[in-house]
């Protein structure tokens, strides 16, 4: 990726400056194209040479986060042609980015040598805001102050900094009236939330407001997403969460997620609890608005008990396993009610649809810079030049333990060295 100008700014540093004592070059056997490792005290001797001092938060083998992230220091060169370089503004930590560490995930990015790293590695995250901070001279479409998303999945973004070709980012037309933290969390979850609800059931739009969607995990972002999406489209939603730990902690999220447009909001307990049938009776006018999708990411008797409440030939969408529990349905469900279960992945949808995907963010994003879609609740992890690695990996573990207060993000404070 950073081939000719590394190698010659790396030789023309070994000739005549301190970088002969500092910098690493890269193995044989590693990519010539490798960035420069350099130590902390030397950071400033390689921004002189164009370089740009780069961490990354990589992983060699799979495993727990704890145990196999490390903070991986590179240095990256001046972009040429068509590269950009990049400073992380904010990337989140999706339940997806921990079970790909963990080796669970179908999608697997490779390892490769390309940062310099000792083994072949992988940089985490999946998705994250960038701002452009240099670009080569074949560069057509961004300049310097750009904000961009990276096109596909799979690119890693737990990194302060990175260097990739112009074809690999979107542009954001507009950061105007938007946060990086907007940006950053906008193509996984959002886009997973809509598309699911426009792709799987022929709404009828005359009826608009009669119309419902049931899901579970709707405090999740995908969920919050989904709450939302309903609202501005006259979608009904019949929510359900977890129970917190006191009366008053569940009436709050109940509250919050009614504040985002939620219609209904119930429990786990009180759903697998009898009263639920006479409460989706009520709610529905009899069955008069009909459930016509589910939204499923939890499975297990939660997963059950959603499907049961769908109106005859309507769809469940599984795109999550929280509880690692199967989707278990009662036959007479396929026989006497004719429900369609679909699965969706927002990677392989991204990949087949990439125009579709950039318009759905670009949809997403207007509503969000209008205040009709409003951000996830956060828990911050700042990330500046002295971050330790075992403190960000610490805070990529807790991603799977659900009850945050708030998705973990990553926001770097750094700067550039
Ligand atoms: N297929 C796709 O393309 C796709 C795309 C995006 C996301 N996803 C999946 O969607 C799900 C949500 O992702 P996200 O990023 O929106 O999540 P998130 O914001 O990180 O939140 C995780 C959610 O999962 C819930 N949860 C955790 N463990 C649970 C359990 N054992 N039973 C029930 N709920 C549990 C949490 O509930 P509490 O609020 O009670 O803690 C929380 O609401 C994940 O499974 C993720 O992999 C799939």
């Amino acid at each position: 990726m950073l081939s000719r100008s590394v190698l010659r700014a790396a030789t023309n540093g070994a000739r005549s400056s301190s970088l002969v004592q500092t910098a690493t070059l890269p193995g044989k056997s590693q990519c010539l194209s490798s960035v420069l490792r350099v130590p902390a005290q030397s950071r400033r001797s390689i921004s002189v040479y164009g370089y740009t001092q780069a961490k990354a938060l990589v992983y060699s083998k799979y495993g727990e986060p704890k145990d196999v992230l490390s903070l991986h220091t590179h240095s990256i060169s001046a972009p040429h042609g068509s590269q950009v370089n990049l400073r992380l503004l904010t990337a989140p930590m999706n339940p997806a980015d921990v079970n790909q560490i963990q080796g669970v995930y179908p999608s697997k990015p490779p390892f490769v040598s390309t940062l310099g790293t000792a083994e072949p590695s992988a940089v985490g995250g999946n998705e994250g805001a960038f701002e452009v901070i240099s670009t080569g001279a074949g560069v057509k479409n961004l300049a310097k102050g750009d904000w961009v998303i990276m096109k596909k999945t799979g690119q890693g973004t737990w990194r302060t900094h990175a260097q990739l070709e112009e074809s690999q980012l979107i542009k954001i037309e507009n950061k105007e009236g938007l946060s990086p933290l907007q940006v950053g969390t906008v193509s996984v979850n959002p886009v997973t939330a809509y598309r699911m609800i426009r792709d799987f059931c022929e709404w009828d739009w005359m009826r608009a407001g009669e119309e419902w969607l049931i899901q579970n995990g709707a405090n999740s972002g995908v969920g919050r997403a989904a709450i939302q999406l309903g609202r501005e489209w006259g979608i009904k939603t019949l929510n359900v969460v977890r129970e917190r730990k006191t009366p008053e902690e569940t009436a709050a999220l109940k509250q919050e997620l009614k504040d985002l447009g939620a219609t209904v909001v119930v429990t786990e307990e009180e759903m697998l609890t009898g009263g639920f049938r006479d409460l989706v009776k009520e709610a529905t006018r009899g069955g008069r608005e009909p459930i016509r999708l589910a939204l499923n990411c939890v499975g297990g008797k939660n997963a059950t008990a959603l499907a049961k409440t769908l109106a005859p030939d309507s769809h469940m969408v599984t795109y999550g396993a929280m509880s690692k529990q199967p989707v278990a349905l009662p036959s007479g469900l396929l026989i006497f009610k004719n429900l369609i279960f679909d699965g969706f992945w927002v990677s392989r949808w991204g990949d087949k649809n990439p125009e579709l995907k950039e318009n759905t963010i670009n949809d997403v994003l207007q509503m969000t810079r209008t205040g009709r879609f409003k951000d996830i609740p956060v828990d911050e992890v700042k990330w500046n030049w002295k971050s330790e690695g075992t403190e960000l990996a610490e805070n990529v573990q807790g991603t799977l333990g659900g009850y945050r207060s708030g998705k973990g993000v990553f926001t770097f404070t750094g700067g550039d060295e």
